[in-house]
């Protein structure tokens, strides 16, 4: 493949030739993994936001009561998703939307859970991806990772390293380490497992941090909020009267 740079064109490119036979290659070794993060999903409520949501092997997974929606960027994967929605009758589904995941075009806090599984390795700009998912999840809502990252152990290792200058080939960041998206503004990694096959995978779930009470933020400034009777006499005397 005569690819050099690997952006969003990159992408679209070497997802065109995943399509046809993505479902029973990757898609099947790591279907395990999918199905246990879709059950922490399904213990949820409300809406859910799959970003890069590819073939939709997870869509048949997703319980009732959730409304889900998908986005990805590559239009021959997201055939396929449809053609899954639509053969199965996937009533749970809202919308399945060619989307750039650096640049959602849904509002702010929208969603009460988002998901990313086995995309962070592959977006080319992962901090504004972070952000974005950040932004359309709900303040108290989840984000959830399910990637491979970077281990550089044993024979493990030693694929990473090979595979690391193919990237604009496979389409994904065998090099790809984790802590790339530790550490964004706003969200807390509540807890992380690895998950088969041989512990390859790894479930991330963020909590999306709430909005701090404006007295909370006053005082994170170093200032001290001004009570009512410091602002207005006439409360103050009121209040000496009162007590
Ligand atoms: C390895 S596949 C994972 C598909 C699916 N999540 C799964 O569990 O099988 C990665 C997917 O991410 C999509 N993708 C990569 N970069 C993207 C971006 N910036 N915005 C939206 N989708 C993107 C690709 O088109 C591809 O469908």
């Amino acid at each position: 493949m005569d690819i050099t740079k690997y952006d969003e064109s990159a992408v679209r490119k070497v997802y065109a030739r995943w399509a046809p036979i993505y479902d029973w290659s990757f898609g099947w070794i790591s279907d395990l993994a999918r199905k246990t993060a879709v059950k922490e999903i399904n213990a949820g409520q409300g809406r859910v936001l799959e970003v890069g949501v590819g073939t939709g092997l997870s869509l048949p997974y997703y319980a009732d009561h959730l409304d889900i929606t998908g986005i990805d960027m590559s239009v021959d994967m997201l055939q396929k998703a449809r053609e899954r929605v639509n053969e199965q009758s996937l009533d749970n589904v809202a919308g399945i939307h060619e989307m750039d995941a650096a640049q959602l075009t849904f509002p702010d806090a929208y969603f009460d859970t988002v998901v990313a599984m086995y995309v962070m390795t592959v977006v080319p700009d992962v901090n504004r991806v972070m952000s974005e998912l950040r932004r359309v999840c709900k303040p108290g809502g989840r984000i959830i990772l399910l990637n491979h990252f970077f281990d550089g152990r044993g024979i493990k290792g030693v694929v990473e390293r090979a595979l690391a200058g193919y990237a604009t080939t496979i389409g994904w960041h065998s090099d790809f380490q984790k802590e790339a998206v530790l550490n964004h503004d706003g969200l807390e990694l509540r807890y992380e497992t690895k998950l088969w096959p041989m512990n390859i995978f790894t479930l991330m779930v963020f909590d999306r941090e709430r909005a701090k009470p404006a007295l909370e933020a006053v005082s994170a400034q170093g200032e001290t909020a001004p009570m009512p009777w410091q602002k207005n006499p006439q409360q103050k005397r009121l209040r000496e009267q009162l007590s």
